[in-house]
């Protein structure tokens, strides 16, 4: 999926909600960077986890962040100026420019569910990351995203327009295997849930809207985005709007 110009400034907004910043923290304890160590992050999008992993590193330390959109990446160098040990690249994970057995950790937050080959993606991790090594993978689980306000008449083209647009709309559920056949085990699955009741700008809700409305308008198919838009925000008014989501943080080691 292409995260530029309008998904991008879009995905940026939304990383920066409190929703983001909680699950965000989620991913960083899971991850626990530690000073000195290197840690790759690929699809860093706009940098804010990359940021903290930088911070946690320090100086001696690398944080190494790829994505694939130069929009993300100018906004990850903007977001981690100053920062000791940062470095942002375009780059995609399809093929790292890192050698072999470099890294101590490795994340990758609401990515691989985006790609269309997530298993060559692991074994491109599993090859750059040291034995021993901490995967730290944040996916959604599309199935179980709910949304309630407008009429599901409304809904649901939308969310079927966005889930046709997603490869691997269910990929933790389907990451065990995955990460086995390329070289990771200790495979431990948590659930990082986010519930709004209210479409306010800190919300993730609103932002993902926003997302689905872009996809389902793109896709040429039978949604009406900007109905389903303007039905959310009936709802909302109304004390009526409510969205739950429930994305899963899974961890391996590198064997
Ligand atoms: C949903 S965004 C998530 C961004 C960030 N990790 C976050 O959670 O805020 C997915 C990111 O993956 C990037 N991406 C997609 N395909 C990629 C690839 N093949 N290699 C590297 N990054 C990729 C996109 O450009 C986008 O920034």
């Amino acid at each position: 999926m292409d995260f530029t110009g309008t998904r991008a400034e879009i995905q940026q907004r939304m990383a920066a909600t409190r929703d983001l910043a909680a699950r965000r923290m989620a991913v960083l304890h899971e991850l626990s960077p530690r000073r000195g160590e290197r840690i790759l992050e690929i699809g860093c999008g706009a940098g804010l986890l990359l940021r903290e992993i930088g911070l946690s590193v320090g100086a001696h330390g690398l944080a190494a962040g790829v994505d694939i959109s130069p929009d993300q990446i100018a906004a990850a160098e903007r977001e981690c100026d100053g920062v000791p040990g940062v470095r942002a690249a375009v780059g995609s994970i399809a093929g790292l420019e890192w050698p072999d057995a470099v890294f101590d950790a490795a994340v990758a937050e609401h990515v691989l569910e985006y790609l269309d080959d997530p298993r060559a993606a692991l074994f491109e991790l599993r090859r750059v990351m040291k034995a021993g090594a901490r995967l730290v993978v944040l996916a959604t689980n599309w199935d179980a995203d709910f949304w309630h306000g407008p009429e599901p008449e409304l809904t649901n083209p939308v969310v079927a327009a966005w889930r046709a647009e997603v490869p691997w709309p269910n990929l933790p559920a389907q990451l065990g295997p995955m990460l086995a056949a390329a070289g990771f085990s200790a495979t431990r699955q948590v659930p990082v849930p986010v519930v709004n009741s209210g479409l306010g700008e800190d919300t993730v809700a609103l932002w993902m809207s926003r997302l689905l409305a872009v996809a389902a308008e793109e896709s040429g198919a039978q949604a009406r985005p900007a109905s389903w838009l303007a039905a959310l925000d009936r709802a909302d008014a109304a004390g009526e709007f409510f969205y739950s989501s429930v994305p899963i943080l899974t961890t391996a080691v590198a064997v």
